[in-house]
Protein backbone atom coordinates (compact mmCIF):
# COMPACT_ATOMS: atom_id res chain seq x y z
CA UNK A 1 0.00 0.00 0.00
CA UNK A 2 1.82 3.04 -1.08
CA UNK A 3 1.30 6.44 0.25
CA UNK A 4 1.55 10.14 -0.10
CA UNK A 5 3.45 11.42 2.24
CA UNK A 6 4.28 14.59 2.55
CA UNK A 7 1.61 17.46 1.31
CA UNK A 8 4.23 20.80 2.05
CA UNK A 9 4.16 24.22 1.51
CA UNK A 10 7.00 26.34 0.15
CA UNK A 11 7.17 29.79 -0.10
CA UNK A 12 9.25 30.21 -3.25
CA UNK A 13 8.79 32.13 -6.17
CA UNK A 14 7.83 30.41 -9.86
CA UNK A 15 11.50 31.60 -11.26
CA UNK A 16 13.11 30.03 -8.52
CA UNK A 17 11.59 26.47 -8.70
CA UNK A 18 13.85 23.17 -8.86
CA UNK A 19 10.94 20.23 -9.87
CA UNK A 20 10.64 16.79 -11.64
CA UNK A 21 7.21 17.99 -12.51
CA UNK A 22 5.58 21.58 -12.34
CA UNK A 23 2.06 21.82 -12.70
CA UNK A 24 0.53 24.69 -13.72
CA UNK A 25 -2.92 25.64 -14.40
CA UNK A 26 -4.97 27.61 -17.23
CA UNK A 27 -8.95 28.79 -17.16
CA UNK A 28 -10.54 28.64 -20.85
CA UNK A 29 -11.18 32.23 -20.08
CA UNK A 30 -7.40 32.82 -20.31
CA UNK A 31 -4.94 34.06 -22.89
CA UNK A 32 -2.18 33.68 -20.58
CA UNK A 33 -1.25 34.55 -16.53
CA UNK A 34 0.96 35.78 -15.00
CA UNK A 35 2.54 32.24 -13.80
CA UNK A 36 2.44 31.14 -17.45
CA UNK A 37 4.29 34.19 -18.41
CA UNK A 38 6.98 33.99 -15.82
CA UNK A 39 8.27 30.09 -16.98
CA UNK A 40 7.82 31.42 -20.34
CA UNK A 41 10.65 33.74 -19.99
CA UNK A 42 12.72 31.41 -17.94
CA UNK A 43 12.21 28.89 -20.71
CA UNK A 44 13.09 31.37 -23.78
CA UNK A 45 8.77 31.09 -25.09
CA UNK A 46 8.97 27.68 -25.14
CA UNK A 47 5.95 27.28 -23.29
CA UNK A 48 3.98 29.94 -25.43
CA UNK A 49 5.30 28.82 -28.54
CA UNK A 50 3.75 24.71 -27.86
CA UNK A 51 1.00 25.99 -26.52
CA UNK A 52 -0.08 27.97 -29.60
CA UNK A 53 1.17 25.28 -31.50
CA UNK A 54 -1.35 22.89 -29.69
CA UNK A 55 -3.93 25.51 -29.79
CA UNK A 56 -4.40 24.83 -26.05
CA UNK A 57 -7.59 26.15 -24.99
CA UNK A 58 -7.83 25.40 -21.20
CA UNK A 59 -10.47 22.84 -21.69
CA UNK A 60 -11.21 20.88 -18.30
CA UNK A 61 -8.62 18.14 -18.12
CA UNK A 62 -6.48 18.67 -21.38
CA UNK A 63 -2.97 18.50 -20.49
CA UNK A 64 0.47 19.34 -22.10
CA UNK A 65 4.09 18.03 -20.85
CA UNK A 66 6.32 20.57 -21.50
CA UNK A 67 10.26 19.93 -21.09
CA UNK A 68 11.89 22.55 -19.34
CA UNK A 69 15.56 22.83 -19.05
CA UNK A 70 18.55 21.34 -16.01
CA UNK A 71 16.26 22.33 -12.68
CA UNK A 72 13.08 23.01 -14.11
CA UNK A 73 12.75 19.53 -15.83
CA UNK A 74 9.16 18.56 -16.53
CA UNK A 75 5.96 21.21 -16.62
CA UNK A 76 2.68 20.27 -16.79
CA UNK A 77 -0.01 22.75 -18.03
CA UNK A 78 -3.37 21.74 -17.27
CA UNK A 79 -6.67 22.86 -18.54
CA UNK A 80 -9.35 23.81 -15.94
CA UNK A 81 -12.52 24.70 -18.28
CA UNK A 82 -14.74 27.32 -17.29
CA UNK A 83 -13.98 29.22 -14.59
CA UNK A 84 -17.65 28.68 -13.07
CA UNK A 85 -17.67 24.74 -13.60
CA UNK A 86 -14.32 24.89 -12.00
CA UNK A 87 -16.25 23.54 -8.85
CA UNK A 88 -14.50 21.64 -5.56
CA UNK A 89 -15.70 18.53 -7.42
CA UNK A 90 -13.63 19.92 -10.47
CA UNK A 91 -10.46 20.34 -8.50
CA UNK A 92 -10.61 16.91 -6.52
CA UNK A 93 -10.75 14.89 -9.81
CA UNK A 94 -8.03 17.05 -11.09
CA UNK A 95 -5.93 16.51 -8.63
CA UNK A 96 -6.48 12.44 -9.12
CA UNK A 97 -6.05 13.24 -12.51
CA UNK A 98 -2.84 14.89 -12.10
CA UNK A 99 -1.38 11.71 -9.73
CA UNK A 100 -2.15 9.61 -12.21
CA UNK A 101 -0.15 11.11 -14.58
CA UNK A 102 2.84 11.76 -12.71
CA UNK A 103 2.80 8.21 -11.66
CA UNK A 104 2.84 7.40 -14.91
CA UNK A 105 6.11 9.60 -15.07
CA UNK A 106 7.87 7.53 -12.51
CA UNK A 107 8.87 10.54 -11.02
CA UNK A 108 8.82 11.14 -6.96
CA UNK A 109 8.21 14.29 -6.40
CA UNK A 110 5.82 17.31 -7.92
CA UNK A 111 5.33 21.21 -7.39
CA UNK A 112 1.67 22.39 -7.60
CA UNK A 113 1.21 26.33 -8.33
CA UNK A 114 -1.72 27.26 -6.19
CA UNK A 115 -2.41 30.45 -7.88
CA UNK A 116 -2.38 29.29 -11.56
CA UNK A 117 -4.18 26.40 -10.77
CA UNK A 118 -6.88 28.51 -8.75
CA UNK A 119 -6.77 26.78 -5.89
CA UNK A 120 -6.93 29.85 -3.49
CA UNK A 121 -10.36 29.25 -1.53
CA UNK A 122 -9.67 26.65 1.29
CA UNK A 123 -12.55 24.28 -0.12
CA UNK A 124 -11.03 24.00 -3.50
CA UNK A 125 -7.45 23.37 -2.07
CA UNK A 126 -9.04 20.69 0.29
CA UNK A 127 -10.73 18.81 -2.73
CA UNK A 128 -8.13 18.82 -4.57
CA UNK A 129 -5.87 17.73 -1.91
CA UNK A 130 -8.20 15.17 -1.40
CA UNK A 131 -7.84 14.03 -5.09
CA UNK A 132 -4.19 13.90 -4.83
CA UNK A 133 -4.15 11.20 -2.18
CA UNK A 134 -6.95 9.28 -3.37
CA UNK A 135 -5.81 9.25 -6.64
CA UNK A 136 -2.70 7.74 -5.93
CA UNK A 137 -4.15 4.82 -3.46
CA UNK A 138 -3.41 1.09 -4.61
CA UNK A 139 -3.74 -1.84 -2.83
CA UNK A 140 -0.93 -4.32 -3.46
CA UNK A 141 -0.43 -6.54 -0.36
CA UNK A 142 -1.13 -9.92 -2.09
CA UNK A 143 1.45 -9.19 -4.89
CA UNK A 144 4.74 -11.34 -4.87
CA UNK A 145 5.91 -8.50 -6.92
CA UNK A 146 4.85 -5.28 -8.03
CA UNK A 147 5.23 -3.88 -11.37
CA UNK A 148 4.33 -0.22 -12.11
CA UNK A 149 3.74 0.93 -8.20
CA UNK A 150 3.15 4.54 -8.19
CA UNK A 151 6.23 6.64 -7.16
CA UNK A 152 5.21 9.72 -6.01
CA UNK A 153 5.24 10.49 -2.74
CA UNK A 154 5.81 14.14 -1.96
CA UNK A 155 3.66 16.91 -2.72
CA UNK A 156 4.60 20.67 -2.79
CA UNK A 157 2.53 23.17 -3.08
CA UNK A 158 3.83 26.70 -4.16
CA UNK A 159 3.18 29.67 -2.02
CA UNK A 160 -0.64 27.92 -0.97
CA UNK A 161 -1.95 30.94 2.03
CA UNK A 162 -3.31 28.05 4.53
CA UNK A 163 -0.98 25.20 4.71
CA UNK A 164 -3.62 24.09 7.58
CA UNK A 165 -5.61 22.44 4.56
CA UNK A 166 -3.29 20.24 3.36
CA UNK A 167 -2.57 18.68 6.78
CA UNK A 168 -6.06 18.15 7.36
CA UNK A 169 -6.64 16.91 4.15
CA UNK A 170 -3.91 14.30 4.71
CA UNK A 171 -5.45 13.38 7.75
CA UNK A 172 -8.93 13.03 6.78
CA UNK A 173 -8.11 11.03 3.69
CA UNK A 174 -6.08 8.77 6.05
CA UNK A 175 -9.70 7.75 7.25
CA UNK A 176 -10.93 7.07 3.25
CA UNK A 177 -7.66 5.19 2.92
CA UNK A 178 -8.10 2.61 6.07
CA UNK A 179 -12.04 2.42 5.27
CA UNK A 180 -10.61 1.03 1.74
CA UNK A 181 -7.55 -0.87 3.22
CA UNK A 182 -9.87 -3.00 5.29
CA UNK A 183 -12.71 -3.72 2.86
CA UNK A 184 -10.44 -4.48 0.33
CA UNK A 185 -8.71 -7.48 2.78
CA UNK A 186 -9.90 -11.13 1.45
CA UNK A 187 -12.79 -12.70 3.53
CA UNK A 188 -9.74 -14.78 5.40
CA UNK A 189 -7.78 -12.15 6.52
CA UNK A 190 -10.23 -9.71 7.44
CA UNK A 191 -12.65 -11.77 9.74
CA UNK A 192 -14.52 -10.14 12.61
CA UNK A 193 -11.37 -10.77 14.85
CA UNK A 194 -9.58 -8.37 12.54
CA UNK A 195 -12.30 -5.60 12.36
CA UNK A 196 -11.83 -6.01 15.93
CA UNK A 197 -7.88 -5.41 16.19
CA UNK A 198 -8.31 -2.50 13.53
CA UNK A 199 -10.71 -1.14 16.39
CA UNK A 200 -8.79 -1.55 19.22
CA UNK A 201 -5.74 -0.07 16.92
CA UNK A 202 -8.12 3.66 17.55
CA UNK A 203 -7.26 3.33 21.26
CA UNK A 204 -3.83 4.79 20.34
CA UNK A 205 -5.90 8.30 19.72
CA UNK A 206 -6.42 10.59 22.65
CA UNK A 207 -10.42 10.44 23.89
CA UNK A 208 -11.44 7.16 22.26
CA UNK A 209 -12.39 4.34 23.95
CA UNK A 210 -12.73 0.66 22.39
CA UNK A 211 -15.03 -2.26 24.03
CA UNK A 212 -15.35 -5.63 22.29
CA UNK A 213 -18.19 -7.72 23.16
CA UNK A 214 -17.60 -11.49 22.11
CA UNK A 215 -20.48 -13.14 20.43
CA UNK A 216 -20.57 -15.87 23.68
CA UNK A 217 -22.28 -13.18 25.62
CA UNK A 218 -24.85 -12.07 22.57
CA UNK A 219 -28.09 -14.42 24.04
CA UNK A 220 -27.56 -13.38 27.53
CA UNK A 221 -27.27 -9.77 26.30
CA UNK A 222 -30.05 -9.97 24.21
CA UNK A 223 -28.99 -9.93 20.78
CA UNK A 224 -30.93 -12.98 19.67
CA UNK A 225 -31.27 -11.28 16.24
CA UNK A 226 -27.53 -10.62 15.64
CA UNK A 227 -26.89 -13.88 17.78
CA UNK A 228 -28.78 -15.68 14.86
CA UNK A 229 -26.78 -14.84 11.82
CA UNK A 230 -23.80 -15.12 13.78
CA UNK A 231 -24.07 -18.93 14.79
CA UNK A 232 -23.57 -20.43 11.23
CA UNK A 233 -20.48 -19.52 11.52
CA UNK A 234 -17.02 -20.73 13.16
CA UNK A 235 -15.58 -17.87 13.29
CA UNK A 236 -16.60 -15.59 16.54
CA UNK A 237 -19.18 -12.56 16.05
CA UNK A 238 -17.96 -9.72 17.76
CA UNK A 239 -20.14 -6.01 18.64
CA UNK A 240 -17.33 -3.60 18.35
CA UNK A 241 -17.80 -0.55 20.46
CA UNK A 242 -16.13 2.68 19.86
CA UNK A 243 -16.67 5.74 21.84
CA UNK A 244 -14.81 8.96 20.79
CA UNK A 245 -15.67 12.01 24.15
CA UNK A 246 -14.27 15.12 23.31
CA UNK A 247 -17.42 17.03 24.44
CA UNK A 248 -18.30 16.73 28.21
CA UNK A 249 -21.15 15.12 28.95
CA UNK A 250 -22.98 15.45 25.47
CA UNK A 251 -24.98 12.86 24.25
CA UNK A 252 -22.97 11.22 21.57
CA UNK A 253 -23.70 11.47 17.37
CA UNK A 254 -24.04 7.97 16.47
CA UNK A 255 -22.31 6.04 13.53
CA UNK A 256 -23.40 2.13 12.90
CA UNK A 257 -21.71 -0.32 10.20
CA UNK A 258 -22.84 -3.95 8.91
CA UNK A 259 -19.82 -6.09 9.25
CA UNK A 260 -20.47 -9.00 7.00
CA UNK A 261 -16.89 -9.92 7.01
CA UNK A 262 -18.65 -12.51 4.55
CA UNK A 263 -22.28 -13.25 3.03
CA UNK A 264 -23.08 -16.52 2.06
CA UNK A 265 -26.71 -16.22 2.00
CA UNK A 266 -26.51 -18.41 5.23
CA UNK A 267 -28.93 -21.66 4.55
CA UNK A 268 -30.86 -19.37 1.59
CA UNK A 269 -27.17 -20.20 -0.12
CA UNK A 270 -26.19 -17.16 -2.90
CA UNK A 271 -25.83 -18.60 -6.22
CA UNK A 272 -22.23 -19.25 -6.91
CA UNK A 273 -21.22 -16.05 -9.69
CA UNK A 274 -19.79 -12.94 -7.95
CA UNK A 275 -20.00 -14.58 -4.78
CA UNK A 276 -16.99 -13.34 -3.96
CA UNK A 277 -18.15 -10.27 -4.04
CA UNK A 278 -19.41 -10.45 -0.57
CA UNK A 279 -16.27 -9.95 1.15
CA UNK A 280 -17.53 -6.20 0.73
CA UNK A 281 -20.52 -6.71 2.96
CA UNK A 282 -18.31 -5.15 5.49
CA UNK A 283 -17.62 -1.84 3.91
CA UNK A 284 -20.23 -0.28 6.21
CA UNK A 285 -17.74 -1.39 9.18
CA UNK A 286 -14.96 0.19 7.27
CA UNK A 287 -16.80 3.37 7.01
CA UNK A 288 -17.58 3.53 10.48
CA UNK A 289 -13.55 2.61 10.88
CA UNK A 290 -12.55 4.90 8.72
CA UNK A 291 -14.44 8.01 10.01
CA UNK A 292 -13.27 7.01 13.81
CA UNK A 293 -9.67 7.36 12.50
CA UNK A 294 -10.60 10.20 10.84
CA UNK A 295 -11.78 11.48 14.02
CA UNK A 296 -8.72 10.38 16.12
CA UNK A 297 -6.35 12.75 13.60
CA UNK A 298 -8.44 15.86 13.64
CA UNK A 299 -9.61 15.75 17.14
CA UNK A 300 -13.46 17.19 16.81
CA UNK A 301 -14.45 18.77 19.73
CA UNK A 302 -17.98 16.68 19.68
CA UNK A 303 -18.65 12.74 20.71
CA UNK A 304 -18.91 10.42 19.04
CA UNK A 305 -19.82 6.38 19.43
CA UNK A 306 -19.20 3.90 16.21
CA UNK A 307 -20.64 0.40 16.43
CA UNK A 308 -20.16 -2.33 14.08
CA UNK A 309 -21.62 -5.69 13.93
CA UNK A 310 -19.29 -7.70 12.69
CA UNK A 311 -19.77 -11.58 12.01
CA UNK A 312 -20.21 -13.84 8.81
CA UNK A 313 -23.16 -15.14 7.59
CA UNK A 314 -22.88 -19.04 7.01
CA UNK A 315 -24.70 -21.90 6.20
CA UNK A 316 -23.10 -24.19 9.22
CA UNK A 317 -25.23 -27.05 10.69
CA UNK A 318 -26.02 -24.44 14.24
CA UNK A 319 -26.96 -21.86 11.72
CA UNK A 320 -30.30 -20.77 11.39
CA UNK A 321 -33.26 -21.80 9.52
CA UNK A 322 -35.91 -20.29 7.44
CA UNK A 323 -39.08 -19.89 9.66
CA UNK A 324 -36.78 -19.16 12.72
CA UNK A 325 -38.27 -16.50 15.42
CA UNK A 326 -35.54 -14.48 17.08
CA UNK A 327 -36.09 -11.60 20.02
CA UNK A 328 -34.18 -8.45 19.10
CA UNK A 329 -32.51 -6.48 22.17
CA UNK A 330 -35.80 -3.55 21.77
CA UNK A 331 -37.56 -7.21 22.75
CA UNK A 332 -39.77 -7.47 18.85
CA UNK A 333 -39.85 -10.56 17.72
CA UNK A 334 -39.10 -11.42 13.61
CA UNK A 335 -39.92 -14.25 11.98
CA UNK A 336 -36.79 -15.58 9.44
CA UNK A 337 -38.21 -16.06 6.19
CA UNK A 338 -34.65 -15.52 4.16
CA UNK A 339 -31.18 -15.80 5.42
CA UNK A 340 -29.62 -13.85 3.34
CA UNK A 341 -31.61 -10.82 4.50
CA UNK A 342 -29.21 -10.81 7.08
CA UNK A 343 -27.59 -7.27 7.45
CA UNK A 344 -31.26 -5.71 8.89
CA UNK A 345 -31.07 -8.75 11.14
CA UNK A 346 -27.26 -7.28 12.46
CA UNK A 347 -28.30 -3.83 12.35
CA UNK A 348 -31.73 -4.38 14.57
CA UNK A 349 -29.53 -5.23 17.61
CA UNK A 350 -26.78 -3.06 17.02
CA UNK A 351 -29.06 0.25 16.68
CA UNK A 352 -31.51 -0.71 19.41
CA UNK A 353 -28.54 -1.72 21.49
CA UNK A 354 -26.72 1.65 20.55
CA UNK A 355 -29.83 4.14 21.04
CA UNK A 356 -30.17 2.02 24.55
CA UNK A 357 -26.90 1.72 26.20
CA UNK A 358 -26.09 5.78 24.44
CA UNK A 359 -28.88 8.25 23.78
CA UNK A 360 -27.50 9.26 20.98
CA UNK A 361 -28.43 12.83 19.77
CA UNK A 362 -29.01 11.36 16.37
CA UNK A 363 -27.76 8.08 14.27
CA UNK A 364 -26.38 7.25 10.50
CA UNK A 365 -26.03 3.47 9.78
CA UNK A 366 -23.98 2.40 6.64
CA UNK A 367 -24.61 -1.12 5.05
CA UNK A 368 -24.59 -3.04 2.07
CA UNK A 369 -28.20 -3.90 2.55
CA UNK A 370 -29.86 -4.28 -0.62
CA UNK A 371 -28.91 -6.04 -4.15
CA UNK A 372 -32.05 -3.70 -5.13
CA UNK A 373 -30.29 -0.54 -4.49
CA UNK A 374 -28.62 -1.29 -7.35
CA UNK A 375 -31.14 -1.72 -9.85
CA UNK A 376 -32.42 1.89 -8.61
CA UNK A 377 -29.38 3.65 -8.30
CA UNK A 378 -26.49 1.87 -9.95
CA UNK A 379 -23.36 3.00 -9.03
CA UNK A 380 -23.55 6.59 -8.75
CA UNK A 381 -25.34 7.24 -5.75
CA UNK A 382 -25.79 5.88 -1.94
CA UNK A 383 -29.87 5.31 -1.20
CA UNK A 384 -31.09 7.09 1.93
CA UNK A 385 -33.73 6.76 4.01
CA UNK A 386 -34.73 8.26 7.55
CA UNK A 387 -37.34 8.95 10.06
CA UNK A 388 -36.24 13.12 10.67
CA UNK A 389 -36.45 15.57 7.53
CA UNK A 390 -33.47 17.83 9.19
CA UNK A 391 -30.98 14.88 9.58
CA UNK A 392 -31.91 14.19 6.21
CA UNK A 393 -30.84 17.90 5.10
CA UNK A 394 -27.97 17.14 6.97
CA UNK A 395 -26.60 14.37 4.61
CA UNK A 396 -27.76 15.85 1.86
CA UNK A 397 -25.89 18.92 2.57
CA UNK A 398 -22.51 17.14 3.50
CA UNK A 399 -23.08 15.40 0.02
CA UNK A 400 -23.17 17.96 -1.91
CA UNK A 401 -20.41 19.68 -0.38
CA UNK A 402 -18.36 16.33 -1.25
CA UNK A 403 -19.84 15.05 -4.34
CA UNK A 404 -20.63 11.78 -2.42
CA UNK A 405 -24.04 11.52 -3.96
CA UNK A 406 -27.01 10.37 -2.11
CA UNK A 407 -30.72 9.53 -2.94
CA UNK A 408 -33.68 9.49 -1.03
CA UNK A 409 -36.43 6.59 -0.19
CA UNK A 410 -39.34 7.31 1.04
CA UNK A 411 -40.18 4.90 4.07
CA UNK A 412 -44.07 5.74 4.27
CA UNK A 413 -46.17 4.09 7.02
CA UNK A 414 -47.66 2.20 3.48
CA UNK A 415 -44.67 0.29 2.91
CA UNK A 416 -44.18 -0.72 7.04
CA UNK A 417 -47.42 -2.72 6.37
CA UNK A 418 -45.32 -4.96 3.86
CA UNK A 419 -42.65 -6.28 7.08
CA UNK A 420 -45.61 -7.55 9.53
CA UNK A 421 -45.78 -11.41 10.10
CA UNK A 422 -48.43 -13.57 10.74
CA UNK A 423 -47.09 -14.97 13.67
CA UNK A 424 -44.16 -12.59 14.75
CA UNK A 425 -43.82 -8.69 15.34
CA UNK A 426 -42.15 -8.46 11.76
CA UNK A 427 -40.71 -10.58 8.98
CA UNK A 428 -37.53 -9.97 7.93
CA UNK A 429 -38.47 -9.70 3.90
CA UNK A 430 -41.12 -7.42 2.20
CA UNK A 431 -44.21 -9.09 0.48
CA UNK A 432 -42.88 -9.65 -2.97
CA UNK A 433 -39.39 -8.97 -4.91
CA UNK A 434 -40.72 -4.82 -4.92
CA UNK A 435 -39.27 -2.13 -3.36
CA UNK A 436 -36.72 -4.05 -1.53
CA UNK A 437 -34.06 -1.32 -0.60
CA UNK A 438 -37.09 0.66 1.17
CA UNK A 439 -38.80 -2.94 2.64
CA UNK A 440 -35.05 -3.05 4.95
CA UNK A 441 -35.60 0.32 5.45
CA UNK A 442 -38.79 0.25 7.55
CA UNK A 443 -37.88 -3.00 8.86
CA UNK A 444 -34.66 -1.20 10.62
CA UNK A 445 -37.09 1.77 11.50
CA UNK A 446 -38.41 -0.45 13.99
CA UNK A 447 -35.38 -0.34 15.96
CA UNK A 448 -34.63 3.11 16.58
CA UNK A 449 -37.20 3.91 18.31
CA UNK A 450 -37.99 8.09 18.36
CA UNK A 451 -33.99 9.04 17.49
CA UNK A 452 -33.30 11.02 14.61
CA UNK A 453 -31.60 8.27 12.03
CA UNK A 454 -30.56 8.10 8.80
CA UNK A 455 -29.80 4.58 6.65
CA UNK A 456 -27.31 4.89 3.67
CA UNK A 457 -27.74 2.15 1.45
CA UNK A 458 -24.01 1.99 -0.10
CA UNK A 459 -24.35 -1.51 -1.65
CA UNK A 460 -23.96 0.85 -5.32
CA UNK A 461 -21.40 2.67 -3.76
CA UNK A 462 -18.94 0.92 -1.57
CA UNK A 463 -17.21 -0.93 -4.66
CA UNK A 464 -17.09 -1.52 -8.13
CA UNK A 465 -17.60 2.59 -8.81
CA UNK A 466 -14.96 3.37 -11.70
CA UNK A 467 -15.21 6.68 -12.27
CA UNK A 468 -14.50 9.52 -11.54
CA UNK A 469 -10.40 9.02 -11.70
CA UNK A 470 -10.23 9.25 -7.47
CA UNK A 471 -12.26 6.06 -7.15
CA UNK A 472 -9.91 3.52 -7.38
CA UNK A 473 -9.66 1.07 -10.98
CA UNK A 474 -10.64 -2.31 -8.39
CA UNK A 475 -11.47 -2.78 -4.70
CA UNK A 476 -13.37 -0.52 -2.31
CA UNK A 477 -14.01 3.19 -2.19
CA UNK A 478 -13.83 4.29 1.13
CA UNK A 479 -17.48 5.49 0.60
CA UNK A 480 -19.21 8.03 3.14
CA UNK A 481 -15.97 8.50 5.37
CA UNK A 482 -16.06 12.06 3.37
CA UNK A 483 -19.39 12.79 3.58
CA UNK A 484 -20.04 12.12 7.36
CA UNK A 485 -17.03 14.26 8.61
CA UNK A 486 -17.94 17.05 6.67
CA UNK A 487 -21.48 16.62 8.58
CA UNK A 488 -19.94 16.31 11.43
CA UNK A 489 -17.85 19.48 11.00
CA UNK A 490 -21.06 21.20 9.86
CA UNK A 491 -22.54 20.49 13.17
CA UNK A 492 -19.49 22.08 14.85
CA UNK A 493 -20.23 25.77 13.62
N1 LIG B 1 -25.28 -8.19 1.26
C1 LIG B 1 -26.47 -8.42 0.54
C2 LIG B 1 -26.86 -7.27 -0.38
C3 LIG B 1 -26.03 -7.12 -1.62
C4 LIG B 1 -26.23 -7.95 -2.70
C5 LIG B 1 -25.11 -6.10 -1.72
C6 LIG B 1 -25.49 -7.77 -3.85
C7 LIG B 1 -24.38 -5.92 -2.87
C8 LIG B 1 -24.57 -6.75 -3.93
C9 LIG B 1 -27.64 -8.63 1.52
O1 LIG B 1 -27.32 -9.27 2.69
C10 LIG B 1 -28.63 -9.50 0.81
O2 LIG B 1 -28.30 -10.63 0.57
N2 LIG B 1 -29.78 -8.95 0.50
C11 LIG B 1 -30.77 -9.64 -0.21
C12 LIG B 1 -32.08 -9.37 0.48
C13 LIG B 1 -33.21 -10.24 0.00
C14 LIG B 1 -32.98 -11.67 0.44
C15 LIG B 1 -34.49 -9.68 0.58
C16 LIG B 1 -30.79 -9.12 -1.64
O3 LIG B 1 -30.59 -7.93 -1.85
O4 LIG B 1 -30.94 -9.94 -2.54
MG1 LIG C 1 -27.44 -11.37 2.50
ZN1 LIG D 1 -25.36 -9.03 3.34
Amino acid sequence: MSRLNTLRNENISINNVNSEYLLVGFNSEEKSNSTISELDTRLKNNISTILGMENFDGEFGKNLLIYGDKTLKRIGVYGLGKTEKFTTSAARNLGAMIMKKANSLKIASISIDTFSMKLESDEHLQAFCEGLSLGSYEFNEYKSEVKDANTVSEVEFLNCNNPAILDKAKKLIEGVMLARDVSNHPPNFATPAYLADQAELLNNYPNMSVEIIDVSRFEELGLGAFYGVARGSHRPAKLILIQYKNAGNENPFALVGKGLTFDSGGISLKPGAKMDEMKFDMCGSATVLGVMKAIGELQPKLNIVGAIGATENMPGGFAQLPGDIVKAYNGKTIEILNTDAEGRLVLADVLSYVVDKFKPVAMLDFATLTGAVLIALGHKATGIMGNDEGLIKEVKKASDLTSERVWELPLWDEYAKDIKSSIADVKNLGNDRTAGTIAAGVFLKEFVGDTPWVHMDIAGTAWGVKEPAYQPAVGATGVAVRLVYQLLENRLK
